[in-house]
């Protein structure tokens, strides 16, 4: 049945948390699921630096140096088959699953993790913060006009078709928490930050294939964003005092796609382009054209600020383009 409407009110939010869930502190082990990754990376040190032990999903031969270079432990197996790797999940404190991976991929590893987690052996309950993103949120743009709605993490929305899906599994990861297991959801939205990420090197990409900075349409709608470091540190906060069944958002504030395509076209020195629907399909394919860039998907942290103390330190995309990493990242030839 397609989810029409969601929010804070299919999870029990006033529920007593369950006992041993309480604030938390720091270190214990933690089992990583995207490690190697552009967030995965900046979890990761955070876990570190809560002094966490951190072991991590090896998929690729190659990415166990990667991760061992990291001071991760890598633990050789795929999502497909948790079997190999059921004793390490079990015994860990904590697993953050915070990959890109399919979004149809993503309930059947929630399940998996389920059956894992739900016979943990450890004293107190092993916690799951699962990554989804702000995309579920989005109000779809194709002519990229601007959308005033906005969403804190308990508010009800309508997600778009395609990511119904990752709603669903958002929903059985919250569900979790009356199982015994300290689930919760952290709900990116549009993150930057050290020359990297999505939407950003899509722009600057779209001056190699197109000789313009592009953006849809208008180019007035708006995804919030955040840093990258910023996003990072909720996960910390999260694990440390974060309640069962919570969704948790971090933003630092909004720049319109218009915004974006005349900060890249300044560092690379041409100019912008309004592309139809069709030619952003074509120019960044299908699904982050639709998703990322012609989409409103404006949030407010609402719940991170008042439960977890969150607040964040990067506040400003704009200059991070015109001066920062981007700029950087461009000049080494790395977008
Ligand atoms: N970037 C954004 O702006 C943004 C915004 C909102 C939400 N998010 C969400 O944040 C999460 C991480 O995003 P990201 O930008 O950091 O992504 P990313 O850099 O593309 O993530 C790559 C990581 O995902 C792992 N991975 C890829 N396919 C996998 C699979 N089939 N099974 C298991 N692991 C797999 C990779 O492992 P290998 O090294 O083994 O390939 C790598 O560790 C995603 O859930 C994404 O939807 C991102």
């Amino acid at each position: 049945m397609p989810v029409t409407s969601v929010g804070a009110r299919s999870v029990d939010r006033e529920r007593p948390r369950p006992v041993g869930t309480a604030v938390t502190g720091g270190g214990g082990r933690a089992f990583v699921l995207g490690a190697t990754g552009y967030l995965g990376r900046q979890v990761v040190a955070v876990l570190q630096d809560e002094g966490f032990d951190v072991a991590a999903l090896s998929r690729r031969p190659d990415s166990a140096a990667e991760l061992a270079a990291m001071g991760v432990r890598p633990v050789a197996g795929s999502i497909d088959d948790l079997g190999p790797y059921e004793a390490e999940l079990r015994s860990a404190d904590a697993v953050v699953v915070v990959g890109r991976m399919p979004y149809e991929r993503e309930e059947p590893l929630v399940a998996d993790l389920e059956r894992v987690l739900g016979v943990a052996s450890g004293a107190s309950p092993p916690t799951l913060l699962f990554t989804s993103g702000t995309g579920v949120l989005g109000v779809p743009a194709p002519e990229g006009q601007w959308d005033q709605r906005s969403f804190a993490e308990d508010d009800d929305f309508t997600p778009p078709p395609w990511l119904q899906l990752r709603v669903r599994t958002e929903h059985r990861v919250r569900r979790l928490a009356d199982r015994g297991i300290r689930s919760m959801v952290i709900r990116p939205p549009l993150i930057w930050g050290l020359g990297g990420s999505l939407q950003v090197p899509a722009v600057f990409r779209s001056v190699r294939t197109t000789g313009h900075a592009c953006y849809v349409g208008s180019g007035l709608a708006v995804y919030s964003n955040v840093h990258v470091v910023d996003l990072a540190r909720l996960y910390g906060l999260a694990l440390r005092r974060g309640s069962p069944g919570a969704v948790y958002h971090a933003v630092a504030g909004e720049l319109d796609f218009r915004g974006i395509a005349e900060a890249v076209a300044t560092v690379t020195g041409t100019t912008t382009r309004s592309l139809t629907a069709d030619e952003a399909s074509q120019v960044w394919g299908p699904a982050v054209a639709r998703t990322g860039l012609s989409t409103n998907s404006r949030s407010r942290a609402v719940v991170s600020r008042a439960e977890l103390g969150w607040a964040p330190v990067h506040l400003d995309l704009r200059a991070d383009i015109l001066t920062g990493s981007y700029r950087r990242a461009h000049a080494a030839g790395e977008l």
